[in-house]
């Protein structure tokens, strides 16, 4: 019983470690529901084919929406360890290797030029500091969604306000 405490209080320990950690690098975990990610990719107008980036992919899960649902590739980037392993192991299961990658590293580091949708789950002060790379490297007519944080400054193409979504589209 001693040990099973034990064994418990190091995994929420560890959880909230990394829940530290990568707020720190960017934001914390929290996943997107499957609902909200398909209206997000609805919103993008995300096409078959297309390649889709989720910056901070989590577990997977808006890869494989976006590779199942709507046909398309995708690039997911995660810095957390434990994560990344997740959804490398989710999208293998599901027989998605062939169209979804996953990278393990910091979505600073990672060139989006490819991207024609880029999901963010982030926090308000990682996409003020994002602002730059995107304007840098996106190509016109790529569409940003957004879930609760905005892009101040970006020219914004809909919105959904019950939700709290915002989709932006490159200027030409
Ligand atoms: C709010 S969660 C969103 C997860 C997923 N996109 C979703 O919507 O379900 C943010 C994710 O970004 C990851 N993250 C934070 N900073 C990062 C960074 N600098 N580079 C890559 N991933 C990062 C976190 O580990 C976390 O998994």
């Amino acid at each position: 019983m001693q040990y099973l405490a034990a064994a418990v209080f190091f995994i929420i320990m560890v959880f909230l470690m990394s829940l530290v950690w990568t707020n720190s690098r960017g934001a914390p975990w929290v996943p997107t529901s499957g609902q909200v990610i398909c209206r997000m990719l609805e919103m993008a107008d995300l096409r078959p084919g297309e390649v889709l980036y989720d910056l901070g992919c989590g577990d997977g899960r808006v890869l494989i929406a976006a590779a199942r649902r709507f046909g398309a590739r995708a690039v997911g980037v995660e810095v957390d360890l434990s994560r990344y392993l997740w959804s490398l192991l989710a999208v293998g299961l599901r027989g998605l290797r062939g169209q979804v990658k996953v990278i393990r590293g910091d979505l600073f580091a990672v060139d989006l030029g490819e991207a024609d949708v880029v999901f963010t789950f982030l926090l308000q002060d990682t996409n003020e500091r994002l602002k730059a790379k995107l304007r840098r490297e996106l190509r016109p007519g790529t569409r940003i969604v957004s879930n609760i944080f905005t892009f101040s400054g970006f020219p914004l193409a809909a919105t959904d306000e019950d939700l709290h979504l915002y989709l932006y589209r490159m200027a030409p």
